[in-house]
């Protein structure tokens, strides 16, 4: 049941900058329900990988805070998604989580849907009745390097520098061609944003993870200007390297204008790929030629981050369940032509974010334990939390601006 005493937007004109929010926005039934309408209906989300549909007919579910999304791939090689209601009386038509389909059949009252959501047969209608008046309801679909992104809204926003950047950062390791080495899925007990503020941050790198500190050189420079000094000169080191052969430096941060960011980084002096010992543990990936050392993230709100590096990429996704519960979808992608036992091991290739997401989940479910208490007020953030404080400006914004949603 709400709590809330005051209006959303007194609450959001109240609120201080560089703190963290008021406890009702991390518990709220009421608010949860606007983040869903405000957020997570109305920008765009990562779905999933493609190699989960790659024939006609295959699918896969992507449920968000209630509602069941279809990702299906067409007869013509397109990728749909499908709201999962049926157009009749409204039942949920795809029961299973993924499966392999030449129809999309209500299990109710038998409506047929092609894999494109025209609808194709309902028996004993009108003679009147108009068939093509009731296709399954659609979200937008970009695919952009193999990733599957959906947007809910009527108007969905400009995708455009989102791509670009993307295909910048991300299209030597030609993701398109990769296979799911691993995925894990998890509920976290806390809501979506106190894990969004947790991956925007690295202030708690340093003493909660160790695994991630021991591989990723700059996750203790922040705590010793020693080290700080160290990784300057390393990263321009690297960069320097990179220039030289042609590869991609550099980074792109959030803006008004950026609901994105990307970085390429140097992972560690003698470190190849993200793994324990720095060796690699599957075949390069795409165009590459050689392991440089480096690696590409992208973090896009409300929900995403991915990650590759030479041999391996990780593409993380964040969906809101209810006010305090949050899943995580981690899959692990290596080339396309790579054999399990063979060429890589799956739990060599997950090790470092697979360790490091079970720290930060332990993290985020304290996090909304103290949150909870009558005790909690909003503190303030440190001078290395800034993007945070933008995420929840963003956020706010969002929660400003909102319009209501038109099919
Ligand atoms: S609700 Fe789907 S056919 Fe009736
Ligand atoms: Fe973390």
């Amino acid at each position: 049941m709400s709590t809330l005493t005051d209006s959303i937007d007194e609450m959001v004109a109240r609120r201080r900058p560089g703190y963290s929010l008021e406890q009702e926005f991390y518990t709220d039934p009421a608010i949860f329900d606007l983040d869903v309408e405000r957020i997570f209906m109305r920008n765009w989300l990562y779905a999933g990988h493609v190699s989960r549909i790659a024939a006609p007919g295959d699918y896969f579910l992507f449920e968000v805070a209630g509602e069941s999304i279809i990702i299906i791939r067409g007869s013509g090689g397109e990728v749909n998604a499908l709201f999962n209601v049926c157009r009749h009386r409204g039942s949920r038509i795809c029961l299973e989580g993924q499966g392999s389909v030449k129809r999309l059949v209500c299990p109710y009252h038998a409506w047929v849907y092609d894999t494109n959501g025209a609808l194709i047969a309902a028996r004993h209608m009108a003679d009147d009745f108009e068939r093509d008046q009731f296709g399954l309801h659609r979200c937008h679909v970009r695919v952009v390097e193999g990733l599957i992104f959906i947007c809910a809204a009527a108007q969905p926003p400009d995708f455009t520098a989102i791509e670009a950047d993307l295909q910048r950062f991300f299209a030597p390791y030609e993701l398109a061609d990769t296979r799911t080495a691993t995925l894990l899925r998890h509920v976290v007990e806390a809501n979506w944003k106190l894990v969004a503020e947790n991956f925007f941050e690295c202030y708690h790198c340093g003493h909660t993870h160790p695994e991630f500190c021991s591989v990723m050189s700059y996750g203790r420079a922040i705590d010793s200007p020693r080290l700080a000094d160290e990784q300057a000169a390393f990263v321009a080191e690297w960069e320097a390297e990179m220039e030289r052969r042609g590869y991609l430096t550099g980074h792109v941060e959030v803006s008004d204008e950026r609901v994105h960011q990307c970085h390429r980084v140097p992972i560690r002096r003698g470190y190849l790929t993200q793994s324990e010992d720095g060796q690699p543990v599957a075949p390069l990936l795409g165009q590459l030629t050689e392991y440089d050392g480096g690696v590409s993230s992208a973090q896009l709100y409300p929900n995403i981050w991915f990650v590759a590096c030479s041999d391996h990429a990780m593409l993380a996704r964040f969906t809101p369940l209810s006010p305090t519960r949050t899943e995580a979808e981690f899959s692990w992608m290596v080339r396309g032509d790579a054999r399990e036992g063979h060429d890589y091991d799956p739990e060599r290739v997950s090790w470092l974010w697979r360790t490091t997401a079970a720290e930060d989940w332990a993290i985020c479910e304290d996090n909304q334990r103290g949150v909870n208490s009558r005790r909690y007020q909003p503190g303030p953030y440190s001078r290395v939390e800034g993007s945070v404080d933008a995420l929840l400006e963003w956020y706010l914004r969002q929660l400003s601006l909102y319009r209501p949603m038109s099919m």
